[in-house]
């Protein structure tokens, strides 16, 4: 077979790294290996194989719990875009989550995390980190005062979200794996909300970073999926316990978010237009009280955000229109093609508007026409107050 590149850009490694022509069948396509085991020729095969996936191989396959070709496919084109050495793929962004947390704490560690998680991630921290006597000390991480004031002797590891869910903060992730690896804590980023187009964590100083592969990596919401990415070192552990905890993904999804990552550039460049344009046109209009998007210069980590993400600023804006509740239903009901759902980074627009949270919607902005989605944006302001 001819000498082949994966390219060097960005894009170029989205569309082919981790993927090539089938040696064997000559499919250009990545194939769905549906096998749940691998056949040898002889016992001492087999052996080997085995022994090599269980010393964290990731290419040594005898079961599809530990290892498969389409989920490897995807896990090196996603190291490959975050710039590391190895990747986990699992079941979902919570299998992810989890097994990165359970991996590197044991009883009597501490983990510093941030104050406005995800609802699961907060679940895990509230019940499933103390009842394994693992201590938890929740803090606003764009305050690095308190960050630093709430490590302990025992604190192993700062947990953090890139863009907080919903309120969009950004902490300032370099200043914050600069203190903790003062300290020798191992920083992890879950950076769902933006996706490796528009920051890579791991090149401002995160150790660990990790999606649910269900938003922007797959794109097109008919996939759940997680991915965690790191120095090798920190990934065998990881995939240990997805393996022992069997989180192990599923190849069908794999190869949906494979097909999702190579478009993924092109989604987040076109989701970051119309979100700047559409937090513009809400921030402008007199029915809504406050949009947060961290393009605008009201965002109170706009300095932050213009370091870390240069100038497209992802696709979800936060807003709320004047009204309370009333004003919440009256907007999200009369939309006529935005959905109400609760999920994120899809090509589509959905909005997830929080009556617990007094009434702001969450906006996960895709990628159709804008002219479309400010006339929908209109209409449903227009049922307002
Ligand atoms: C920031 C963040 N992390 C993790 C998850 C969990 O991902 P999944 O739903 O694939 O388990 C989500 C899901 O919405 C999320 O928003």
């Amino acid at each position: 077979m001819r000498e082949r590149t994966h390219g060097k850009g960005f894009a170029t490694r989205a569309i082919h790294a981790g993927e090539g022509p089938d040696p064997v069948t000559h499919a250009h396509n990545t194939p769905i290996y549906a096998t749940a085991t691998f056949a040898f020729d002889t016992a001492a095969d087999k052996e080997a194989a085995v022994d090599r996936a269980l010393e964290w191989n990731p290419t040594s396959y005898f079961y599809s719990r530990t290892g498969n070709p389409t989920n490897r496919a995807l896990e090196e084109k996603v190291a490959s875009l975050e710039g590391a050495e190895d990747c986990v793929v699992s079941a979902s962004g919570m299998a992810a989550v989890s097994a990165t947390l359970f991996a590197h704490l044991r009883a009597g560690d501490h983990v510093v995390l941030g104050d406005e998680l995800f609802a699961i991630t907060k679940v895990l921290w509230e019940e499933d980190l103390p009842r394994r006597e693992i201590g938890v000390t929740p803090v606003d991480m764009t305050d690095l005062a308190a960050v630093e004031a709430a490590i302990t002797d025992r604190t192993r590891l700062v947990f953090l979200e890139t863009s907080t869910n919903p309120r969009l903060r950004m902490p300032d992730l370099e200043a914050i794996a600069g203190l903790a690896h003062r300290r020798g804590l191992i920083v992890v980023a879950d950076n769902t909300f933006l996706g490796p187009a528009l920051l890579r964590p791991l090149e401002h100083g995160a150790d660990i970073v990790l999606h649910a592969a269900t938003k922007y990596l797959s794109g097109h919401g008919d996939a759940v999926s997680g991915v965690v990415s790191g120095a090798k070192r920190l990934m065998d552990p990881i995939r240990k316990q997805v393996d022992t905890f069997g989180q192990a993904a599923s190849p069908f999804n794999s190869f949906l978010v494979l097909r999702g990552v190579r478009t993924l550039p092109l989604r987040s460049a076109a989701g970051s237009a119309n979100a700047a344009a559409l937090a513009a046109f809400l921030e402008g209009h007199e029915k809504v009280e406050w949009v947060r998007y961290p393009g605008l210069a009201s965002h109170p980590d706009h300095a932050v955000a213009a370091r870390l993400l240069g100038g497209r600023f992802g696709a979800m804006v936060t807003f709320k229109p004047r009204g309370g509740l009333d004003a919440m239903a009256a907007f999200t009901d009369h939309l006529a093609l935005c959905d109400i759902a609760v999920s994120l980074g899809d090509v589509y627009t959905l909005v997830y508007p929080r009556p617990k949270d007094g009434g702001i919607i969450r906006v996960s902005v895709g990628c159709e026409d804008l002219d479309d989605l400010v006339d929908d944006f209109e209409r449903g302001l227009s049922f307002v107050g």
